[in-house]
This record gives C-alpha cells, sequence and structure tokens, in this order.
C-alpha cells in the first residue's frame, strides 16, 4: 500500500512546537490538582475532567450531526460527523488524496509521526491474524454500513481540547488518514468522522489510556437542531440516568429488546439493538418493521391522515387535512406508546420509549413522515439501529469501563451547566 509523503521541515517544527505545549499543559494540571483541596474536591475533579463539545446539525433536513476539532500544530479545525458505530477517528487526508469527497476545510496534512504495524492501536484495527508489508506504518481499511469506506494510514497527532474547567490539554492521539474514501449512500459533506465506539483506536479510549478522562461518551442531540456532546463522567447525575448492561463486543448495544405497543408486548422479540449516531433514522429488522407498520396503519385507519405515497422523503408519508409545521401538530394521531423493553438479565425491563417526536419527522411537504425504516432493505440483516431521530432530547451515555448505557430525558438546547465558580 500506499506510503505517507515525508516533510522532514514540518515534523521538526512540529516536535519543537508539541513539547513546549506538553510542558504547558502539565503545568496546568498541576495548579489544577493542587487548588483542590476540600473535601467536595473529588467532585469538582470529576467535573473538570470531562471534555464538552456544542454540536450542530439535526435529522431533517441536515441528516446528520457534526461537532468541530481541532487538530494539528497549528491546530485546524476539522467538521466530524458523530459516529457511535465505528471506533476510528479520520480525516480527509493528503497523503496525497487519491480519492476524497469534498470537504469544507482543505485535506488534512498529516504529520510524519506514524503508527507503526505491530501497535495495539493499529491491531485493534486489524483482523486477527493481520501481515504488515511495511512494519512502520499502519494501513487500514474501514468499511461502513452504508457501502462507504475509508482506507488510509494511522498518524499520530495534536488534538487541541478543552476540560470543562478551562484547563487545556493537547494530547497526541492516532487518527487515521484516509487517502481514499468511497462514499456511501449516506453521505454527509464533512471531514472525516469521530469515532466513539468501543475499541481501543477510539478518542476516549486513547484519552483514557493517557490518564485524561473516563473512557465514557455521551451525547444530547436537541429535536430544534444542535445540542452538545462529551467525554468523561462529570456532566450528569447518574442516578437519574436509566441504565443498562452492554451486552455486545462490538457496538453499543443493551441487549436484545421486545416491542411494545400501546403498553402492550406485541410479540416482536430478541431485537438486537445496537445505539448509533451514524445513522439519523431507527431501523428494524423486516419483520419488526412489517409489525409496526400494521400497528400504525391500523391506528390510523378512519382518521384524517392519508398515505401520501407521492411524498418521497421517507418511504411511509401522511398527508393531514392541511400542512403540519411540527411533529407537535401530528401527535394527536400517534397516541398509543411505543418502546422497546429490554430484558436484562432477569432484572425488571428497562423501557427504552419511543415518543412520537422519536420516530416521526414533517417533510418539506408538510406531511408526516415514519422515521423508523426497514433495515433488511439496506442490508443491515438482523440488526435493529436506533438512530439520532430517537435519541434526540435525551442524554445518552456509554460507560465503557462500567460496561453500561443510559439514558434520560434532557433538554440538550443548553450546554450543562458546570461550576465555574470553581475555575482552578
Ligand atoms: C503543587 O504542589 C506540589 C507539592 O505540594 C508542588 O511541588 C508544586 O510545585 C505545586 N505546583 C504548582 C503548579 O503549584
Ligand atoms: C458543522 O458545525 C459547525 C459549527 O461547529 C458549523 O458552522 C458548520 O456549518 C457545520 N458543518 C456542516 C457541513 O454542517
Ligand atoms: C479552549 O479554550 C480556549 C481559551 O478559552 C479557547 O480559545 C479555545 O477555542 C478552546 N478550544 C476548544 C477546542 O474549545
Ligand atoms: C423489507 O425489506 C426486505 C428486503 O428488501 C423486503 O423483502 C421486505 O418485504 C421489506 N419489508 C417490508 C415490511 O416492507
Amino acid at each position: 500500500m500506499r506510503k505517507v509523503q515525508v516533510n522532514v521541515f514540518f515534523l521538526l517544527l512540529f516536535l519543537s512546537l508539541s513539547s513546549a505545549s506538553d510542558q504547558k499543559w502539565r503545568k496546568a494540571m498541576m495548579s489544577a490538582y493542587n487548588g483542590s483541596s476540600s473535601s467536595s474536591s473529588m467532585m469538582m475533579n470529576r467535573v473538570g475532567s470531562s471534555i464538552l463539545f456544542p454540536i450542530h446539525g439535526n435529522v431533517y433536513p441536515t441528516g446528520y450531526y457534526n461537532v468541530t476539532i481541532n487538530i494539528g500544530h497549528p491546530p485546524k479545525p476539522y467538521f466530524l460527523d458523530l459516529d457511535t458505530g465505528s471506533d476510528l477517528t479520520w480525516l480527509q487526508c493528503n497523503a496525497p488524496c487519491v480519492r476524497c469527497i469534498e470537504a469544507p476545510h482543505p485535506l488534512y496534512q498529516p504529520s510524519n509521526d506514524l503508527v507503526a504495524c505491530r501497535h495495539p492501536l493499529c491491531a485493534a484495527l486489524q483482523p486477527p491474524d493481520y501481515k504488515c508489508e511495511s512494519p512502520d506504518q499502519c494501513d487500514y481499511v474501514v468499511d461502513y454500513a452504508d457501502g462507504g469506506s475509508s482506507l488510509g494510514v494511522l498518524v499520530r497527532d495534536v488534538f487541541s481540547l478543552n476540560y470543562t474547567n478551562g484547563v487545556r490539554l493537547s494530547p497526541r492521539l492516532a487518527l487515521g488518514c484516509g487517502y481514499d474514501q468511497i462514499p456511501g449512500t449516506s453521505y454527509h459533506p464533512l471531514d472525516g468522522i469521530l469515532g466513539l465506539g468501543r475499541g481501543k483506536s477510539s478518542i476516549v479510549s486513547q484519552l483514557q489510556s493517557q490518564g485524561l478522562v473516563r473512557n465514557v461518551v455521551g451525547h444530547c442531540l436537541s429535536g430544534r437542531g444542535g445540542g452538545f456532546l462529551f467525554f468523561g463522567d462529570g456532566l450528569y447525575d447518574s442516578s437519574h440516568v436509566t441504565w443498562t448492561s452492554m451486552s455486545q463486543e462490538k457496538y453499543y448495544s443493551p441487549g436484545s429488546a421486545e416491542l411494545h405497543f400501546g403498553g402492550k408486548a406485541t410479540g416482536i422479540k430478541k431485537l438486537i439493538v445496537i445505539f448509533d449516531s451514524g445513522s439519523s433514522y431507527t431501523y428494524l429488522n423486516s419483520q419488526a418493521y412489517q409489525e409496526l407498520t400494521l400497528l400504525l396503519k391500523k391506528e390510523l385507519s378512519g382518521r384524517s391522515l392519508k398515505e401520501a405515497p407521492e411524498d418521497r422523503t421517507l418511504p411511509l408519508c401522511w398527508k393531514g387535512r392541511k400542512p403540519f409545521r411540527s411533529v407537535h401538530d401530528a401527535k394527536k394521531y400517534f397516541k398509543t406508546s411505543l418502546a422497546l423493553a429490554f430484558a436484562n438479565s432477569g432484572r425488571r425491563k428497562t423501557q427504552f420509549e419511543l415518543h412520537p417526536e422519536a420516530y416521526l419527522i414533517i417533510s418539506n411537504k408538510g406531511n408526516v413522515c415514519l422515521g423508523i425504516l426497514n433495515g433488511t432493505q439496506v442490508g443491515l440483516r438482523d440488526w435493529n439501529v436506533i438512530g439520532d431521530i430517537s435519541m434526540q432530547d435525551r442524554m445518552v451515555v456509554y460507560d465503557n469501563e462500567k460496561q453500561v448505557i443510559g439514558w434520560s430525558p434532557a433538554n440538550c438546547d443548553h450546554l450543562p451547566r458546570f461550576k465555574s465558580a470553581y475555575y482552578m
């Protein structure tokens, strides 16, 4: 495979700048620790050591949420797609680029700090018996469920991040320099992908192994657009979160679920569900999708909503007497509650409720459309995917250390408050 072009001048410049800023950062950390001696110091450190990012985007019409991350020396901003369904963070990269998709920013100029082929971070992205064609570099390929892919090499570079207490940090983290991308069916015009999955190569896992943050990822996607993302466990009250254990090695999955409609079990069970912020809509396998659409159609029969097959926004749309302006206007037709009930190893079932806002959108024609789609049709086979639409207006937390996933209702329009009075 291809090698990254080496630019010696850039490398030298880079090294001298980075050690200077590392020292500055260590000093800041020390004063942070020295400043906290009261009994609430544990709490303050916990809050302080979370990293918070505002995010932009919406389910419809944009179709994704993006976060700005500053990478490199000097730091440059990149717009990244939030993806809890994959591990690797990568940027469209000038190595030089073979196939890049039009991006908001100039292509990333890779650092020359290559991750070696036998490094654990490289191994985490490869099949178990992988071969190293060139031992000093890590070639990767990531294939996404929508048919898209990124091919490139792993490099290390500086990420400019801030703790919520204002302390800056600039760790060197491995990322993909993607020089050959194939867009998938859900292609988004961004600079790359922020992989937030469970694997070793994810940014949060790397931050944890450097002792900088707990391996916890959370997001709060606002139904009105925007919201926030965070790393670390200082920004939520655990006792207000509904927790379930993670049941799957590779993805964030609370296990298998049963579909409930109107508070009752539908008999559609053993649904393997994964939480995937990289998907804007929710997907059920063909059988569950069919059952759900039948139940909804039955509920709507005799009401003034009529199917609107001419509206191609999503496979199933309905027209009202007059155009709807918001899901709120259409809610009265969708009164029957919908939920996924997770059997949590014998304990009381944990419900993930789907309010109308969590499965409906209003198309630009003013019709109301079902945001739960047929996963079998897009090749998800038996996976059922909880996408952005169903995670709106709640905080979803993935705690990789305790191996639990949780959610709680939240207002995602404002960044969470933290004790800025304790600025350290
Ligand atoms: C923090 O405290 C340690 C030990 O008391 C001291 O050696 C160090 O200089 C202090 N650091 C700062 C930045 O105040
Ligand atoms: C991504 O988010 C930034 C703000 O962080 C916003 O200015 C930008 O328009 C967004 N980019 C895209 C392509 O949606
Ligand atoms: C970190 O904080 C500094 C100073 O407040 C600010 O200039 C910078 O933009 C922040 N960086 C990020 C990545 O938020
Ligand atoms: C879902 O998609 C599969 C594969 O395309 C198809 O066979 C099935 O009929 C679809 N189910 C429904 C209920 O539309």
